[in-house]
């Protein structure tokens, strides 16, 4: 008896190909469910324009002697935040869908809340929970993935790493501040 391929023979695979090309980097392979994922993908779009907004205040409005390490340390952030933001929304675009860029609801499908908080001390303990808000939904993304889709998967985890720094360095600015 001849033992049965694990891959798909070239001649179905190159057939395959041909069909549908205007979906473009989505072919028939793709195990997740699409919908769900431009969904999750846009929840995370809208939590980083949310995180890009809420730093973008704090680096303006630090003020005090310890302000200014503090205010570069949001700048840098809300710059990380950004790139996060578009690396979600060239991955949405890749998988036929759009980006929700509306200002309107960003908030309500954010997973991260918007603080403007009061002194230093208040605006890094707001954004060490947005962070943490973050590292889970990222998480949970990331399981929720599996194997279904390894290039947003591999994305996410990118992403994931950084929030983690994110927390870990207002987590130390914290402690620093609070010696
Ligand atoms: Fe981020
Ligand atoms: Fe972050």
């Amino acid at each position: 008896m001849a033992k049965k391929s694990f891959l798909t023979d070239v001649r179905t695979l190159r057939k395959r190909a041909r069909e549908h090309i205007e979906q473009g980097a989505v072919t028939k392979g793709y195990r997740a469910k699409r919908e769900t994922v431009l969904k999750l993908l846009n929840d995370a779009l809208a939590t980083e324009i949310v995180c890009v907004l809420r730093y973008k205040r704090h680096f303006f409005m630090a003020s005090g002697i310890h302000a200014q390490s503090v205010a570069q340390e949001f700048l840098q952030h809300a710059n990380e935040e950004q790139t996060h933001a578009d690396q979600l929304a060239q991955r949405i675009v890749q998988l036929g869908g759009a980006p929700n860029l509306s200002p309107e609801g960003m908030l309500s499908r954010s997973h991260s809340e918007y603080v403007e908080g009061d002194g230093l001390v208040d605006m890094i303990r707001e954004d060490l929970v947005a962070e943490r808000v973050a590292i889970d939904s990222y998480r949970e993304m990331i399981d929720y993935l599996g194997t279904n889709d390894s290039t947003t998967r591999r994305m996410l985890e990118g992403i994931l790493a950084m929030e983690e720094e994110h927390a870990e360095d207002l987590a130390t600015l914290l402690a620093e501040l609070d010696k």
